[in-house]
């Protein structure tokens, strides 16, 4: 069978990571979450106590980095430093807070992009971020913009973060959130913008499955087509 890319990008905690998952295991695609690669790249710089204002050093950190993904039934995508899981790890809120300057850095955008598009090079790949559509892969055949309202993508979040044991109000997670989309969109290189030819989807009303099932009408169209 031919395969196809799938590019999807979208507001922090959008349901990207559940659909774009669903979609790869249903398909039989890689699901690359580059959100994630962002988040080790700003764990290393952590550990390393990197400064966060000399884009220099991070461009060099991000260059160097031993950063490897592995598709996973589980997790979807599983990340690995210096054969290290982080995968585990990349969601802590301190992450959350810097993982927007870090991803504003162009020397870190520059690489970041070159790894996603060698990945991305074989095929068959279902790609989550914030540029898949307008920078890493503008010639990915199906491209989508999954949004949801601030509201419904905290009470998301919220749920999220209490199964895994973290005690939050909703109003923090609001405002973080809010803040991650407001540096996402307003950072001078690849800001979160829909792609004038992604499909818009609103995901208020849709649940995961419903998402996926109207993607796979959309791939099983466009796999007529090549
Ligand atoms: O998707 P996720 O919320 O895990 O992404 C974490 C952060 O990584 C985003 O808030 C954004 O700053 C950055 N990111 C990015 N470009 C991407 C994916 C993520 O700048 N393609």
């Amino acid at each position: 069978m031919k395969k196809i890319n799938v590019a999807i990008d979208g507001p922090a905690a959008g349901g990207k990571t559940t659909v774009a998952r669903l979609l790869a295991t249903k398909l039989g695609l890689i699901y690359v979450d580059t959100g994630m690669m962002y988040r080790a790249v700003s764990w290393q710089a952590l550990q390393d106590n990197c400064n966060l204002d000399d884009a220099e050093s991070l461009g060099k950190l991000a260059e160097g980095l031993d950063l490897r993904l592995e598709a996973d039934a589980g997790s979807g995508c599983r990340v690995y430093v210096s054969s290290k899981d982080l995968t585990d790890l990349l969601h802590e809120p301190e992450i959350n807070v810097v993982v927007p300057k870090v991803a504003a850095v162009s020397l870190v955008r520059r690489d970041m992009v070159r790894r996603q598009r060698e990945l991305a090079d074989q095929g068959g790949i279902v790609m989550a971020g914030r540029d898949i559509c307008t920078v890493v892969l503008p010639d990915a055949r199906l491209k989508y913009y999954l949004d949801a309202s601030l509201e419904e993508r905290t009470r998301r979040r919220v749920k999220d973060l209490e199964s895994s044991g973290h005690k939050v109000t909703f109003e923090e997670v609001k405002e973080q959130l809010a803040k991650r989309d407001y540096d996402d969109s307003h950072r001078s290189d690849s800001p979160l913008i829909q792609a004038p030819d992604a499909k818009y989807i609103d995901s208020d009303n849709l649940s995961a499955l419903e998402i996926v099932e109207i993607m796979i009408q959309d791939y099983q169209q466009a796999l007529s087509e090549v």
